[in-house]
This record gives structure tokens, C-alpha cells and sequence, in this order.
């Protein structure tokens, strides 16, 4: 197995009370496996990348949490956890490139230099050729020509490219992808996310992709995990989870996408999770029982006491779902 967190909890302090963003949310991914860790805005999907590459804000509180990567263990709550962690070799895209780019140097310049941190014996004409060679992978057009460019001479979506290459000569063993294709028009979607799988192929490595798009968890992934209000609510496979979820919020998340998908061009841009009536609730306060009690329409009265535990779905031991209606007497 290439990684796996296991009861990942992260807090927020706030100036009234405290939010807990994340509540004992696990994950596991295969070495070339695409996991979709998909929710609503809010629901905690970057602050789990955050815990896992060092960049939570300073009024975090890892309460709880370990990662497995490549067998060795991590205790998330140890502050120097994550820089081990990435020495492993983890990397990132963000939904801005730019956040992974130096407004300063040219593309030529930072590629190189990732190719010299990864291997300081190397001369520097064998690592322009391998960044020009990246630049080419990812399909970057007139690959010369982009070395001596600037972030700010290209577009979104050829900086997402070059953040791409980046990964793919890190050669990380997991990649993690935080809404890389969020800001982009739909057309460069398809060509990122074929990047992405592209660099998946070449190297290998384990992909963590967030986004709140089920679409994109269901063409490209092939397992998925559900988040809510900081709850890990569904996990299985794409196949399992689309065909029987086991959750009735996975249940309405997959019949909003169908009904918005037919919207889609009429406002690409709208954000597909209105859809479900009700909001996440406050994680300063969380209510007894399910967490998505208050937006459900299957819920009993147990639902509004009883915590519920993970509890498979049908046959496949990969697939369960936190819902009490799954409790087996
Ligand atoms: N530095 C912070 N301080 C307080 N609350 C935060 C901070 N960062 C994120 N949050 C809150 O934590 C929750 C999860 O945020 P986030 O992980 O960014 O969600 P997502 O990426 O799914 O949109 C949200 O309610 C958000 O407002
Ligand atoms: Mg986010």
C-alpha cells in the first residue's frame, strides 16, 4: 500500500469556541490508485491536504492522526511528522498554480531547481533537457520556448501544466491535487486531468483528488471518498458507491449530478451542491447523533442520539458508510 491516514482530527481555534474541522476521517490509496475526496465547500478536504503536507494555518490543532507511507508510520500530531512526511515524497497542486510558482523566476529556473534538490550531482545540461522533456510530457507547446518564460507570460491553464511537470520530475509517491482544474473553463479540465492521470502512469504514484465535482470523482477516480462537515460519510470504489451508496447523502449528491450535469452549460461555473436543501452545520457545535441528520430525508428517530459507526456496504469489504440504517441488529 502506498499511504494510508488513519483518524485524521484537526481543529480550528476560533475567537468564540473552538471548530473541529476534521473528525477521525481515514483514507487509503494504492500506489497508481486516483482517490476522489469529494464534499461541499467547507466540508474539510484542504485542511486534510494541509495536515498532510505541513501547511495548516497557525490556529490548527492536529488532535489526532497518523499516515502510513511506504510502511513507515507518522504521528500527524508531532509538528516535524510532516516534514518527514514530504521527504517521502509527497507533492501538491493547488487550484492556483501560482501558489506553487515564483512570480520571480522563469519556468526554466524552477524546474531545474527541483531537479537539483532531487539530485545535486547532476550538470546542468542534463537538467534542462529533462525540464524541457517534462514540459513536452504535459504537452506544453514549444517546450525551448517556455523555459525562459514567465508565470505571468503564460496562461491558467499552461501554469497548471508547468506545476505538473514540477510533480512529475519530483516523482512523488503521492500526489495530492486540491481543485487543480476549479479556476480553469471546462475544455482545460479534460486536458489537466488527463495530465494528471498521464503523470499517474508515468511515475506510478498514489493520487489524492479533491474537488466538489462528482463528475470528475467518477470519470477519473477509482475509489472515492464522501466528506461532510469534517465526517468521512461513504468510502469504496467508483463503481460500488455510484451503483448502491450506502449513505442517503452520497445517494443525493449522485441524483444532483445528474440533474445539474443537464444545467451545466447553461452555467458552468455554478456550484453543484446547492442543490441539496440545508447547509453544513457548525462544527463548533456538533449536534449528537449523524452529523447529517438535519438535512436528511430517511432519518429516524435514533438519528438524532445514536453517533453512527462505519458499517460495510453489500459484499465488498472495501465499501461502507457511516448511516445507521446500515446497523446490522
Ligand atoms: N485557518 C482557519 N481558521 C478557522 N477555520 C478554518 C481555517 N481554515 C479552514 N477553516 C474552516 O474549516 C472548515 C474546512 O475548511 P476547508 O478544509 O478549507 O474545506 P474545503 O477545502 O472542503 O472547502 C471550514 O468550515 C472552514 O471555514
Ligand atoms: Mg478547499
Amino acid at each position: 500500500m502506498a499511504i494510508s491516514v488513519r483518524n485524521l482530527s484537526v481543529d480550528y481555534s476560533l475567537p468564540h469556541g473552538t471548530a473541529h474541522a476534521l473528525r477521525d476521517v481515514s483514507l487509503e490509496i494504492q500506489k497508481g490508485e486516483l482517490l476522489g475526496l469529494v464534499g461541499e465547500s467547507g466540508s474539510g478536504k484542504s485542511t486534510v491536504a494541509f495536515a498532510l503536507m505541513g501547511l495548516l494555518a497557525n490556529n490548527a490543532k492536529v488532535i489526532s492522526g497518523t499516515a502510513k507511507i511506504d510502511g513507515k508510520s507518522f504521528d500527524l500530531t508531532k509538528p516535524n511528522a510532516t516534514a518527514a512526511l514530504r521527504g517521502r515524497g509527497m507533492a501538491m497542486i493547488f487550484q492556483d498554480p501560482m501558489l506553487s510558482l515564483n512570480p520571480v523566476f522563469t519556468v526554466g529556473t524552477q524546474l531545474c531547481e527541483v531537479l537539483r534538490r532531487r539530485s545535486p550531482g547532476s550538470d546542468r545540461k542534463t537538467r534542462i533537457g529533462m525540464a524541457e522533456d517534462a514540459l513536452d510530457k504535459v504537452k506544453l507547446s514549444n517546450p525551448q520556448r517556455r523555459m525562459g518564460q514567465y508565470p505571468h507570460e503564460l496562461s491558467g491553464g499552461m501554469r497548471q501544466r508547468v506545476v505538473i511537470a514540477m510533480a512529475l520530475l519530483s516523482e512523488p509517491a503521492l500526489l495530492i491535487a486540491d481543485e487543480p482544474t476549479t479556476a480553469l473553463d471546462v475544455t482545460v479540465e479534460a486536458q489537466i486531468m488527463r495530465e494528471i492521470i498521464g503523470l499517474r502512469d508515468r511515475i506510478g504514484c498514489a493520487v489524492l483528488l479533491i474537488t466538489h465535482s462528482l463528475g470528475l470523482v467518477t470519470e477519473y477516480c477509482d475509489k472515492l471518498s464522501v466528506l461532510y462537515a469534517g465526517e468521512r460519510l461513504e468510502s469504496g470504489t467508483v463503481n460500488e458507491v455510484q451503483q448502491q451508496p450506502g449513505h442517503p447523502y452520497t445517494r443525493m449528491l449522485f441524483d444532483c449530478e445528474v440533474q445539474i450535469d443537464r444545467e451545466r452549460h447553461a452555467d458552468a461555473s455554478e456550484n453543484r451542491f446547492t442543490v441539496i436543501a440545508g447547509e453544513l452545520p457548525d462544527t463548533r457545535q456538533r449536534p449528537p447523533g449523524c452529523i447529517f441528520n438535519g438535512r436528511c430525508d430517511v432519518s429516524f428517530a435514533d438519528c438524532a442520539v445514536v453517533d453512527p459507526g462505519d458499517y460495510p456496504v453489500g459484499n465488498d469489504t472495501e465499501h461502507s458508510a457511516r448511516c445507521l440504517r446500515l446497523e446490522t441488529p
